[in-house]
Formats: structure tokens, C-alpha cells, sequence
């Protein structure tokens, strides 16, 4: 039976994967620091990942969905606290995951790893200059993963959705949301299990000549 770590598995896109994964049979773990989870886990803290997925032993799938939407303001009113934290747990958060399970996972010969980016990440949204910059982070990040890991059996890819219906965009403002809606082809907001759907595709055997790309769900907004 094949076992998976999922962070920021308590909400949204992460919850809705767990669920899916966990129909298919397969051992779910959470990180989260939300309530609940199997493992109150600060991704953004190396030390306290390595501990986890110790404790936690080898896994099959890492699914990288903790994240953050960071200050809502003009680049120049960002402050070094906002910004730092943003990355860190964005950025810093899917690199201590990968660098924590890949070992184990090179000991199986087999891993799949799917780290949520955003469509931020490849478009920059305005006044979410934080995010969008630690989106693109982890879109680097799963490019070079990839390309060291394609001969290994462990696949690395990222996913870029536009908005989708998750307690994430409950804060947005009508104005930010319907920015957002307004850049969709398909003129509404995602939801968790389509996201899920892609996800567990990209997490099972089927998914195999893929590694280092970025999957488009969106909409239609991406135009690359
Ligand atoms: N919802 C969207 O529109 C959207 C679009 C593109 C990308 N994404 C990305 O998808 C991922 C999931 O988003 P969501 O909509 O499910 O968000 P969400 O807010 O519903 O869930 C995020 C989860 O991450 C957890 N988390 C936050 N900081 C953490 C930390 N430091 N350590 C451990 N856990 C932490 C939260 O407790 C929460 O359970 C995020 O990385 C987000 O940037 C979301």
C-alpha cells in the first residue's frame, strides 16, 4: 500500500487531496499546523520537518499544498517581515519537504512529488508581488528537482490553478475576487476536487513520462 505525506491537509486543495488519495486506498499523513492534523508540522521549520517525516518513515507521494497568501498591498508597502514569511513558508516549506522525503524515496526507486504553485507564479497577480515571486520559486524549484530526480523513478511537477473556491480566497475582497474571475475564460471559480483530480493523476503509476512541468489548471487564463 503506498502512504503519502500531504501538508496543509486540514483545508482546502490539500483536504480535498487527501480525500481523494485516501478513496484510492492509500495512506494519507497530514502536515499542518491547522487543528487536526496527524502532524502539527510548521513547514517553513527544517527542524521540525525532519523530525516529522522520520517519525513518519518513507513515503510514496508528497503533495506540497501548505501555503499562504501573503500581504495584499504594493511591493513598496510590504514589509521585510511579510515578505520573508511569505517565502518561507511558500518557497522554504516545499524545499525542506522535497529535501526531507526524497531520500527515502530514491531507497524505493519510486516517488511522486506534486508541489502546488500557482497561476500567480507564471503571470504575477498585482499587489500579491510576494506570492507570485514565491509561486515562481516553487515553479524553479520543481524544474531543477525534476531534471535531477528523472532517472531516479521519482517525478516532480507543479500545478498552477487560477482562483478556486477554498477558505483561502474567503478573505479576498469582491474587487480582488472579481479581478480574478475576470481573467478566467471559463468566467467562475475552480473548485477543490478538480484540482484533486489532476493532482492524484499526477501522484499514480499512469503519470510516467512527466517530470519537471508545470500543469496548467485554470480555466483557460494560462497562455503558456
Ligand atoms: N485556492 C486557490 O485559489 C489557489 C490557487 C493557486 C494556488 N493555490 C495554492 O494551493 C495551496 C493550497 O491552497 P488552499 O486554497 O487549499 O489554501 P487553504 O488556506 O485553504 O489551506 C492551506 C493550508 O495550509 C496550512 N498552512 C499554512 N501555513 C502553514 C505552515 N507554515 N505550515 C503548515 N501548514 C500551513 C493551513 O493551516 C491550511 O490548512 C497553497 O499553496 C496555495 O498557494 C491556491
Amino acid at each position: 500500500m503506498k502512504k503519502a505525506i500531504v501538508t496543509g491537509g486540514q483545508s482546502g486543495l490539500g483536504e480535498a487531496c487527501v480525500s481523494r488519495l485516501r478513496d484510492q486506498g492509500i495512506t494519507v499523513v497530514t502536515l499542518d499546523l491547522a487543528p487536526g492534523a496527524d502532524y502539527t508540522v510548521d513547514v517553513s521549520d527544517s527542524a521540525s520537518v525532519n523530525e516529522a517525516v522520520a517519525a513518519i518513515g518513507p513515503v510514496d507521494i508528497l503533495i506540497n499544498s501548505a501555503g499562504i497568501v501573503g500581504p495584499n498591498k504594493p511591493l513598496w508597502e510590504i514589509t521585510d517581515a511579510e515578505w520573508q514569511k511569505t517565502f518561507s513558508v511558500n518557497a522554504n516549506g516545499v524545499f525542506n519537504l522535497c529535501r526531507a522525503v526524497i531520500p527515502g524515496m530514491k531507497d524505493k526507486g519510486w516517488g511522486r512529488i506534486v508541489n502546488m504553485a500557482s497561476i500567480a507564479g507564471k503571470e504575477g497577480n498585482p499587489n500579491l508581488s510576494a506570492y507570485s515571486a514565491s509561486k515562481a520559486a516553487v515553479i524553479g524549484l520543481t524544474k531543477s528537482l525534476g531534471k535531477e530526480l528523472a532517472e531516479t523513478g521519482i517525478l516532480v511537477n507543479a500545478i498552477a490553478p487560477a482562483v478556486i473556491e477554498t477558505p483561502m480566497n474567503a478573505s479576498n475582497t469582491p474587487e480582488m475576487l472579481s479581478y480574478m474571475i475576470s481573467k478566467i475564460p471559463m468566467g467562475r471559480l475552480g473548485q477543490a476536487h478538480e484540482v484533486a483530480a489532476l493532482v492524484s493523476w499526477l501522484a499514480s503509476e499512469e503519470c510516467s513520462f512527466s517530470t519537471g512541468a508545470v500543469y496548467d489548471i485554470s480555466g483557460g487564463r494560462a497562455t503558456y
